[in-house]
Parts: C-alpha cells; structure tokens; sequence
C-alpha cells in the first residue's frame, strides 16, 4: 500500500482565532479538490475550536502542536490530550525542536507523551533532527539513531500503526536553509531503517516520515518527489492561506 503524504501546518506562535478564521476561509476554497494527500492545521490552542468549526466538512484535520502526557492533573497552564480530543483534534505535534530548546523536552519526555497520544488514539507526528554543530561533526546518524529509539522506547508494533515522523534539521527550521531533497532523503532512510530493527520492516514500510525546516512553495515539488518524503511539516510559509495552498498542490 502506498503512503498517502501528510501536509500539515504548524502555526507556531501565530495568530489569533479571528485571524485563524480568516486563514481558513480564505485557504479551504483553495484545496476544495484535494484528495491526494492528507492535510491537517495545527493552530494555538486557543484557535483550535474555530479552526475545528471552519474546517468541518472539509476534509483538513486539525491537530495541537503540544499536550502534557497525563490526562489530568495539578499542571498549570498545561493542556491534556482528553480536552485536544474534547475538541475534536485529531492530531498533534511532539517534541518539536523548538519544544526540545527552549522548553527543556528530552526524549524520554516526548516518549510519555506518544504513548499518551496513541492511548487516546490522538495521530502524533514525532519531531526528530540534528542541530547545526551535529550536523557539522558529522554526528547526524547518531542524533537520529538516538531519538528514534528514545521517543519509540516500549512501543510495539502495532500500537505504532499510527505514528508519522517529521525530520526537521533544526538548521534548516526558519532558517531560508533547506536541506537538499537528496540530504533529507537520506537521513529519512536513517530513520526508516531504524524503526525497522525496533518495530519490524512491515511498520517501517507503512511509516510516513515528512520533511520540515524552511519548505516552500518553491521547493515543495522537488522535496516531495523523493520517494523516502512522505509529506511536509510546514511553519512560516503555512501562515499565509495562498502560500500553504500551493505547498499542499505541488
Ligand atoms: P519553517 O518551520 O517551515 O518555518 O522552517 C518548520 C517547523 O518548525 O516545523
């Protein structure tokens, strides 16, 4: 079975749910037709109810970028996967760089909070990349060996059915730097071969691994051609409704 490639925006810490609104109306005409590839928005918490309501119908999922991994507790200003789903998000984003930099998001942490998501059947998409010094040691297998297994540590075969992965060298996130399509390729197939020793070759052919770090309209089409990018993880230019459409219609 082919990998149906997943587009999904990640607004970052953007908009508000009056400007989400107006994002939307203007972006859904623009992929009325779209059935090739599945795409999901991933607003601020705080606009993910009216970006739920102008998508309905529509086909475009909508997912968090964020969640704590219990389903409830004394964790101020967290928010728990049972109130994404309250909502009706269907996805969520986990260990972003960003999350792992300047919110102090290890491994083990990210792991608790797959293992949260797929309990409520939440489709997560796992953050894994190497940062630029990384890179420039020659280090980048390394880093994703090590976060591949440490994000899907005590995860089975079946349970992970639903993970997608992004690799986003953090280098390339926000930076105008994107990685060639054939250096993303390969460290997807890093990715790839990794989860096929941990969770068997038949997950690891099913798995879809998208691509993030300064995507764009430009450049989407030549990502998306390399048979191993199996989607994109979309920030900056996801923010303007013309500019995501055309990375969703490559
Ligand atoms: P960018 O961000 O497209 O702005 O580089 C990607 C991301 O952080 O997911």
């Amino acid at each position: 079975m082919p990998r149906k490639p997943l587009i999904a925006a990640n607004w970052k810490m953007y908009k508000t749910p009056v400007q989400s609104q107006e994002f939307m109306k203007l972006f859904l005409p623009l992929v009325a037709n779209h059935g090739r590839d599945e795409i999901v928005v991933c607003p601020s918490f705080t606009s993910i109810s009216v970006v739920i309501a102008a998508a309905t119908g529509s086909g475009v999922a909508v997912g968090a970028q964020n969640m704590h991994f219990a389903d409830e507790g004394a964790f101020t200003g967290e928010t728990s996967p049972l109130m994404l789903k309250a909502l009706g998000a269907t996805h969520v984003i986990l260990g972003h760089s960003e999350r792992r930099q300047y919110f102090a998001e290890t491994d083990e942490i990210i792991n608790k909070k797959l293992k949260t998501a797929l309990q409520h059947q939440l489709i997560p998409i796992v953050c894994v990349g190497e940062v630029l010094a990384e890179r420039e040691a020659g280090k980048t297998e390394e880093v994703l060996l090590r976060q591949t297994r440490g994000v899907l540590a005590g995860i089975t075969a079946s349970e992970a059915v639903p993970i997608v992965i992004a690799y986003e060298p953090v280098w390339a996130i926000g930076t105008g730097k994107t990685a060639t399509p054939q250096l993303a390729a390969e460290a997807h197939s890093v990715i790839r071969k990794e989860v096929a020793n941990l969770l068997g070759a038949e997950t690891a052919a099913n798995l879809r691994i998208l691509y993030g770090g300064s995507v764009k309209p430009d450049n989407a089409t030549a990502l998306m051609n390399e048979e191993e990018i199996d989607g994109a993880l979309v920030g900056g230019a996801s923010l303007d409704p013309q500019s995501f459409a055309k990375i969703v219609n490559y």
